[in-house]
């Protein structure tokens, strides 16, 4: 599949709660070269944070684990997927839905993955018990101004002629 994107980059951490900040400002920088809104960023800031949260805390409850981010820019779309080596879902169903935690007794919302697939595009779970979990999203930025921009470019091609 090489060649299929534009640009990638990976990033590996301790799970840290301190780290999730670093995570979501990176992601953030990434991101920046698509020239996203301010709200298309925020919006990727927000869902980054509440997955690696969800690494740092369900996958490997607070202890010593490596959170790993890929995200990859395909001509307007970013992808980003994160993943940890920790416990696993047992029922994705069951914890996408909104309000559902496995920890009530800290105040989790519950709606970390609403958050997530009303901030992003497209949200994937993909989990193994004992083995860890990996969540894929993708946003695609500015969809408005590229199909203007496309147009306007079909119009200058069809006024050359
Ligand atoms: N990386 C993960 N590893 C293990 N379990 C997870 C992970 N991410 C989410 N979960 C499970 O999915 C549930 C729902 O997640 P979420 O919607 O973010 O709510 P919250 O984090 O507030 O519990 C969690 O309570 C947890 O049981
Ligand atoms: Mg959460």
């Amino acid at each position: 599949m090489n060649g299929l994107y534009e640009n990638e980059m990976r990033l590996e951490f301790a799970s840290k709660s301190n780290n999730e900040a670093f995570a979501r400002i990176t992601v953030a920088a990434f991101a920046s070269q698509l020239d996203p809104t301010i709200e298309e960023l925020a919006d990727i800031k927000t869902a980054v944070s509440e997955a690696v949260t969800n690494s740092i805390i369900h996958g490997y409850e607070n202890s010593e684990g490596t959170v790993k981010i890929i995200s990859k820019i395909f001509a307007n779309t970013i992808e980003i997927e994160i993943s940890d080596t920790g416990k696993g879902i047992e029922n994705i169903e069951l914890a996408r839905k909104p309000l559902y935690t496995s920890k009530s007794n800290l105040e989790r919302s519950g709606m970390g993955f609403t958050i997530m697939e009303s901030f992003m595009d497209e949200v994937s779970i993909e989990s193994v018990v004992g083995l860890g979990t990996k969540i894929t999203m993708k946003k695609l930025i500015k969809k408005q101004e590229h199909q203007e921009d496309e147009k306007e470019l079909d119009m200058a091609e069809l006024g050359g002629r």
